[in-house]
């Protein structure tokens, strides 16, 4: 049944499955500055790159309702993992229940979109949740825009729970950065260009880099979906115009506030004000 949702212009929604959205979240402020924003961190159930289809689209899907009835129209997942095994099955089955006129978006698709320009070789690697990986998203995507590209992956799961501990910089970090690296490159050694299909990797840039071979191009993804973003808006001034202008950023998380803070400073150069919501 139709929700009973206002059509009052509102904020544009970036939901995550904890922290690595506000690595998106950054990059579509500084992209799209004046637009209002208003993330929210599923942090109580994070993290989602485990778990199963069934449990993220559940889960992503009362989030994207809960952002709707915060008042927005537009919701970017800015999750690798709700991206891979929930974004279709809610833009195709509950949106037209929802509401036919919201939209949501992933961030899959516009860092596929790059890469056909990218790769020289055309053999590319992506790394990323286990979740990601096993859903084969990024290959299928990938050779949706450009089928003569041969994609490997490799699942990352002990970087999103390093990152999220604090260690993105620490001395043991390089041995798990290292053992991912070599696993791709050892399935294919022409590899030119490798997605990082993670939002919490941009954090563990300093230490990939370390790793992977000069002429290795690395991926990330904020610029690119915040580029896509600003696309889309204006290739869509009907939901434009549905996007409120003040400039602000709220943010919640469905774990304790103190928590969110502390954390959040890892991702984030600003002090942030968080409170706490309840999905279920
Ligand atoms: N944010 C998720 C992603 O980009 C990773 C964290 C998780 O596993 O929940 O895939």
């Amino acid at each position: 049944m139709k929700q009973n949702l206002s059509s009052i212009p509102g904020p544009i929604g970036v939901f995550d499955s904890g922290y690595g959205g506000l690595t998106i979240l950054d990059e579509i402020r500084k992209r799209l500055p004046r637009y209002d924003y208003l993330y929210l961190g599923d942090n109580a159930r994070t993290p989602y790159g485990t778990r199963s289809f069934d449990v993220v689209y559940n889960f992503t899907r009362q989030a994207v309702v809960k952002l709707f009835e915060m008042g927005c129209h537009l919701v970017i997942l800015g999750c690798n993992t709700a991206s891979a095994k929930a974004l279709r099955t809610i833009q195709q089955n509950d949106l037209p229940f929802l509401d036919p006129a919201r939209r949501v978006l992933g961030i899959i698709r516009p860092t596929v979109e790059c890469v056909g320009g990218l790769t020289a070789s055309r053999h590319v690697g992506v790394m990323a949740t286990s979740g990601t990986i096993n859903s084969e998203s990024y290959p299928l995507e990938i050779h949706k825009l450009f089928p003569d590209i041969e994609v490997s992956g490799v699942a990352c799961p002990l970087w999103v729970p390093l990152v999220e501990n604090s260690e993105a910089t620490g001395d043991g970090t390089d041995y798990f950065v290292r053992k991912y690296i070599d696993q791709l490159l050892a399935k294919d050694d022409r590899i030119d260009t490798i997605i990082l299909g993670c939002t919490h990797y941009p954090l563990l840039l300093p230490k990939i880099r370390k790793y992977v071979p000069p002429g290795i191009r690395l991926v990330g993804q904020g610029e690119y979906v915040a580029d896509s973003l600003a696309d889309y808006l204006r290739r869509h001034p009907e939901m434009e115009a549905r996007c409120t202008r003040g400039a602000t950023c709220s943010f919640y998380t469905t774990e304790a506030k103190e928590k969110f803070i502390e954390s959040a400073s890892l991702f984030l150069n600003e002090p942030v004000d968080v409170r706490h919501i309840a999905l279920d």
